[in-house]
């Protein structure tokens, strides 16, 4: 009898909630149906609540619609939606949708990416003669032309502040040198000026930053295994200490760092900068010095990446690009655009499936947002 009764106050409540599927206020009707109710057998609260969150989970009402366009327009162009995009988004998904790809095809959207690279990358404006909008150019280009994302870390071109393909300044006209060694936001000369240092660790760090998602904590890269302790030069420093834990960093760090001797501290693709530090070419060590690879891997030591010899900071991009880091890090990073979050914050648990979305589209970013902002969590707010 009880089990009865059960079944069927759990029937009626389902009943209720679905038959609310339409109702716009449906949030505040639940909760007093199940205010109301006073039923105290957990497991029928836990039966109700489940169904609860699966009606939810499709249920674009046109009140939440209106809600995420508003949301979505402030976003994606800073400005509220007009009414004709208000009427035509409250008829149901497709028509949202619609609107929402309209407001990805206009030029405002491609100043707020603009804008959002510009202080990602902390770049912008010329300084001494270096367009430090390049990073955001190239990667704004990719997304308003629906091109492949893993192209910011392997492109051999640059970006003007009109849009258009060109020459990176890096290369100084040296096409052959760019064609096998270009790897997009990675050598662009601002991106290899504002990050030069010793050793070039911060050129490498920034990368791994910026594209695998590790703003605050940007090493040891747990899916490298690095090289054995005898390939690491202790040289200079301590790089291979292990009780010190430098090694547990350096190890696939040094590697890393080697491949940017190539690029002299102005930026420039350069195998023979002047050999005195003053000069401000040649990469130098922590106080200053002369630096070599010699000081980051022993003598006849090959850099690898995944136990495989890397030949250039191109062949470390590609590779990396390839890597489930790089993947994941585009799905939190674009998520945590339209959710208002800090760049650092992993994915939400029910926006997982993201990360394939990612694949699915080809590493396409539009697609990709047009994913997350018709999500649940987008959609709701939450
Ligand atoms: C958690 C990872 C990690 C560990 C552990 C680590 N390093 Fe580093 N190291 C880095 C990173 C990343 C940089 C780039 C600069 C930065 O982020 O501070 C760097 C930079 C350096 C530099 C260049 C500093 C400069 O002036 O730019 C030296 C020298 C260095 N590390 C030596 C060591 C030594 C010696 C140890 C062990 C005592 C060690 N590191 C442990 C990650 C690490």
């Amino acid at each position: 009898m009880k089990l009865l009764l059960l079944s069927f106050i759990a029937i009626h409540l389902i009943g209720c909630l679905e038959a609310e599927h339409t109702v716009s206020e449906y949030g505040q009707k639940s909760q007093s149906s199940q205010t109301s109710s006073t039923v105290d057998f957990d497991e029928l609260h836990k039966l109700v609540q489940k169904e609860r969150e699966a009606v939810m989970s499709f249920d674009y009402t046109p009140a939440r619609l209106s809600k995420a366009l508003r949301s979505a327009s402030l976003l994606l162009v800073k400005r509220l939606p007009t009414p004709e995009e208000e009427a035509e988004a409250i008829t149901g998904l497709s028509g949202y949708e619609a609107v929402v790809s309209s407001y990805l095809e206009s030029e405002d959207f491609k100043a707020v990416m603009l804008e959002y690279f510009q202080n990602d990358f902390n770049m912008a404006g010329f300084v001494d003669a270096v367009n430090y909008n390049e990073p955001a150019n190239l990667i704004t280009y990719l997304i308003v032309n629906n091109e492949d994302y893993r192209q910011s870390i392997t492109a051999n071109f640059c970006v003007n502040d009109d849009f258009e393909k060109v020459e990176c300044s890096t290369f100084k006209g040296n096409l052959k040198a760019a064609q096998e060694e270009a790897a997009g936001v990675l050598t662009t000369q601002a991106f290899l000026k504002k990050w030069e240092s010793a050793f070039n660790f911060i050129r490498v760090r920034e990368a791994f930053a910026r594209f695998a998602c590790r703003s605050g904590q940007a090493y040891p890269d747990e899916q490298d295994v690095g090289h054995p302790v005898e390939d690491i030069s202790d040289r200079v420093k301590t790089f291979n200490d292990r009780k010190e834990g430098c090694f547990n960093c350096h190890k696939s760090m040094n590697a890393r760092a080697s491949l940017f001797y190539r690029f002299d501290r102005n930026g420039f693709y350069n195998l023979n900068p002047s050999q005195d530090p003053d000069d401000g070419e040649i990469t130098v060590t922590d106080t200053g010095e002369v630096s070599t690879i010699r000081d980051l891997l022993n003598d006849g030591v090959e850099p690898l990446y995944h136990g495989k010899p890397l030949k250039s900071v191109r062949d470390y991009a590609v590779r990396f690009s390839k890597k489930s880091h790089f993947r994941d890090c585009i799905a939190q990073r674009f998520t945590n655009f339209a959710l208002g979050r800090s760049y650092d914050e992993p994915l939400p648990k029910d926006l997982i499936y993201l990360n394939e979305r990612v694949d699915a589209h080809d590493f396409k970013i539009k697609p990709l947002l047009l994913d997350i902002l018709k999500s649940k969590r987008f959609v709701m707010s939450l």
